[in-house]
C-alpha cells in the first residue's frame, strides 16, 4: 500500500510526506518542482519528477509505486496570479485534477484526498463557518477548488472511491526551519519582509465590524493541518464503504490583523515598527474563522498549536532564507 502524495515537495507537502512517513504510512512524491523543491524530502521518499497534466506519467507511477492512495495538495495557489492567469490557473488546478482522477479510475485507487480551502467559502457573513455553507468564491483560485470538490466528490460516487476535500484556513508555521514557506504572498511573510527592511508592517483598513476594527482570520500550524491528513488517511482506507468527508482544518480561534502585527513585531524583536493604517483592500472579507465541530465529531481531531508557535516557527524559517532580518 502507497500514499502518492502530488505536491509534496512544496510547503505543506513535504509536511504531510514527513508526517506519514513518521507514522509508518509507505509514501512517494510527484512533484513537477514548479514551487517544490527535493530536498525538502527525505532522502528514502521516492520522487517523480513530473507533472499531474502527464497521463502517461501518472499511469506508469500508479503501476510502478503499487499505489492504493493518493493525497492531492499540487496545485497553483496564489490568488491575485489566479485573477491575472485564470486559463493557467484552471488547467492547473481542474484539468491537472480530471486528468489525475481519469488515472485513479482506470487504475482501481480506492482513496483520494483533496486539497481545498477556505476561499471556497468567499465573504461568509457568519461568526464560524461551517461546512455545509454555499460555496460562493471571489476569485478564479477559489473557484477551481470549489470545481475540484465538486468533481472529487462526484467521481468519488461514480466510481465507489473514498474521497475527502480538507478545507484550509490560513497555513503558517514550520516543523523545522528549512521547511518553512518561502512565499511572500500572505500576511505572515508580508510583515516580516517590511520589518527586515525596517519598515512597519501594514494593515489594511481598520474600520471593519470587529472589535478592534481590523481583519480577522483563523490559522492553523502546519504540523497540525500534517496531523490531520494523516488522520483522514487512516479513516479513508479504513472504511468499509466508499464515502466523501468534507472537513474544515482550523483552530476555531479568530486572530485580528493587529493582533498579528503586534506579536509579529515582539517576536521579530521589533515592536517599536508599530503597524501602519493603509485603506481596505477589494474583496478582504471581515472575518473568516472555521466552525472545528464537524472534524472533532468524524475524527476526534482537533489542532494542538496556537499562533504564538506558528509565528515563532515561521521567524526562524524566514531568517533562514533571510540573515539579514535578525539585524
Ligand atoms: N498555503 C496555504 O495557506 C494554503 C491554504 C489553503 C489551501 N492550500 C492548498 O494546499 C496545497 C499546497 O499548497 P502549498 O502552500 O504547500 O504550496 P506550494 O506551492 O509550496 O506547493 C505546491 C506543490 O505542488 C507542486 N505542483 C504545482 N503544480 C503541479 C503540477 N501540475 N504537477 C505536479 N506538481 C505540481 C509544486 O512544485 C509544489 O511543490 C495547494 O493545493 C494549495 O492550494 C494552501
Amino acid at each position: 500500500m502507497t500514499w502518492l502524495i502530488t505536491g509534496g515537495a512544496g510547503y505543506i507537502g513535504s509536511h504531510v510526506v514527513r508526517a506519514m512517513a513518521e507514522a509508518g504510512e509507505p509514501v512517494a512524491v510527484l512533484d513537477d518542482l514548479s514551487s517544490g523543491v527535493r530536498d525538502r524530502l527525505p532522502a528514502e521518499v521516492p520522487l517523480v519528477h513530473g507533472s499531474t497534466l502527464d497521463r502517461e506519467l501518472l499511469d506508469t507511477t500508479f503501476a510502478e509505486l503499487e499505489v492504493t492512495g493518493v493525497v492531492h495538495l499540487a496545485a497553483k495557489k496564489q490568488v491575485g496570479e489566479s485573477v491575472e492567469q485564470p486559463l493557467r490557473y484552471y488547467r492547473e488546478n481542474v484539468h491537472g485534477l480530471t486528468e489525475l482522477l481519469e488515472a485513479v479510475v482506470a487504475a482501481g485507487i480506492r482513496n483520494f484526498l483533496f486539497s481545498s480551502s477556505a476561499a471556497v467559502y468567499g465573504m461568509p457573513d457568519v461568526e464560524l463557518v461551517t461546512e455545509d455553507l454555499p460555496g460562493a468564491p471571489m476569485n478564479p483560485y477559489g473557484e477551481t477548488k470549489l470545481a475540484g470538490e465538486w468533481l472529487v466528490r462526484a467521481v468519488g460516487q461514480a466510481h465507489a472511491l473514498s474521497t475527502a476535500c480538507l478545507r484550509y484556513f490560513n497555513v503558517a508555521g514550520a516543523t523545522r526551519p528549512e521547511l518553512a514557506d518561502t512565499g511572500v504572498f500572505n500576511i505572515i511573510p508580508m510583515m516580516f519582509e517590511r520589518i527586515t527592511h525596517g519598515e512597519a508592517p501594514r494593515i489594511f483598513g481598520d474600520d471593519y465590524a470587529t472589535p478592534d476594527g481590523t481583519c480577522i482570520r483563523d490559522y492553523i500550524h502546519v504540523e497540525d493541518l500534517a496531523s490531520a491528513h494523516l488522520a483522514v488517511a487512516r479513516r479513508l482506507s479504513a472504511q468499509p464503504e466508499p464515502g466523501d468527508l468534507t472537513v474544515n482544518i482550523g483552530t476555531g480561534q479568530g486572530v485580528s490583523v493587529r493582533e498579528m502585527a503586534d506579536l509579529i513585531g515582539e517576536i521579530s524583536g521589533h515592536p517599536e515598527l508599530s503597524p501602519v493604517v493603509e485603506p481596505r483592500r477589494a474583496g478582504d472579507p471581515a472575518r473568516v474563522v472555521g466552525s472545528t465541530e464537524l472534524i472533532a465529531k468524524e475524527l476526534g481531531w482537533s489542532a494542538r498549536h496556537g499562533v504564538r508557535a506558528m509565528v515563532e516557527s515561521a521567524w526562524e524559517g524566514w531568517c533562514l532564507h533571510h540573515p539579514e532580518a535578525r539585524g
